[in-house]
């Protein structure tokens, strides 16, 4: 059975004493919540990392980067590397988040090397992935969900793909006012399982987490997890407070409770 995720991005929000502060209400509030069977992420910016590792330590939360570069040092200002993210504290980094795409000029071919170099470390890749409203107006969803994650995970042993959480992010439901549809959600998620099943064979398909991102909410996020092929829920906005993602950790450690007991 695959373990369930709940994570968040914290994006360029809740630098130092705000993230001592968000840990120290996100650990009292889940502290009497089975979360044994879930595993919990939170992605602080680069400043906040080494302190939010020191101020989750022992909880179950921990942390990741919210990019890297694919060397592990050298003249590339600016630039922060998979081995300073693990000294930092770091087990994940998110990878091909849609404001990367967009604003940075990110492509999956330079998410290949990064995820190439995080997969060497042992750093946990959370790699996003989803369609443009154009696309999807085209029809060409599954399309592009195929070339992005097959580009991505392009020479890696089909082994070791069931490392990476796929983070199913349509890009025109970030940061809106709804999530996408739960039919929509169920046929992406079953297309890039689909994928996986075609190019790396059925038990990589069925190890491999999937999890939902894009507007995700405490209201809607329970309709999402009952979704067959939905692993966890990556949510933005709604957990930028600590209150937020407690709700979000309750719904995912109940969903993991039922799936033990079905
Ligand atoms: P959102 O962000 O939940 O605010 O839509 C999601 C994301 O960017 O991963």
């Amino acid at each position: 059975m695959r373990r369930l995720v709940a994570g968040t991005g914290w994006k360029m929000n809740n630098g130092i004493a705000d993230s001592i502060r968000y840990a120290e209400e996100l650990r009292s509030r889940i502290a009497a919540m089975d979360t044994s069977a879930i595993d919990v992420y939170v992605l602080p910016p680069f400043t906040s990392l080494t302190t939010a590792a020191y101020a989750f330590d022992g909880s179950p939360v921990a942390i990741g980067g919210q990019n890297m570069h694919w060397e592990d040092s050298g003249s590339w200002t600016g630039e922060i590397s998979a081995p300073m993210l693990l000294e930092a504290g770091c087990r994940y980094v998110e990878l091909a988040h849609s404001e990367r795409l967009q604003h940075f000029g990110e492509t999956y071919e330079l998410v290949r090397r990064k995820l190439d170099k995080a997969m060497s470390v042992g750093l946990i890749p959370i790699l996003c992935l989803g369609e443009l409203a154009e696309e999807k107006a085209a029809g060409r969803a599954d399309e592009v969900l195929a070339s992005q994650m097959l580009t991505a995970i392009d020479g890696q042993p089909d082994t070791r793909v069931p490392e990476i959480i796929m983070a199913y992010e349509p890009r025109w439901a970030i940061g809106m006012a709804e999530a996408a549809s739960p039919g929509y959600i169920a046929e992406r998620h079953r297309a890039l399982r689909n994928i996986l099943r075609k190019h790396c064979g059925d038990e990589v398909a069925e190890k491999t987490r999937i999890i939902y991102g894009g507007s995700v909410t405490p209201e809607n996020g329970k309709d999402i997890l009952e979704i067959e092929d939905v692993d966890g829920l990556f949510v933005g906005r709604a957990a930028w407070k600590a209150e937020g993602f407690a709700r979000i950790v309750e719904l995912v450690s109940e969903a993991a409770r039922r799936k033990q007991l079905a």
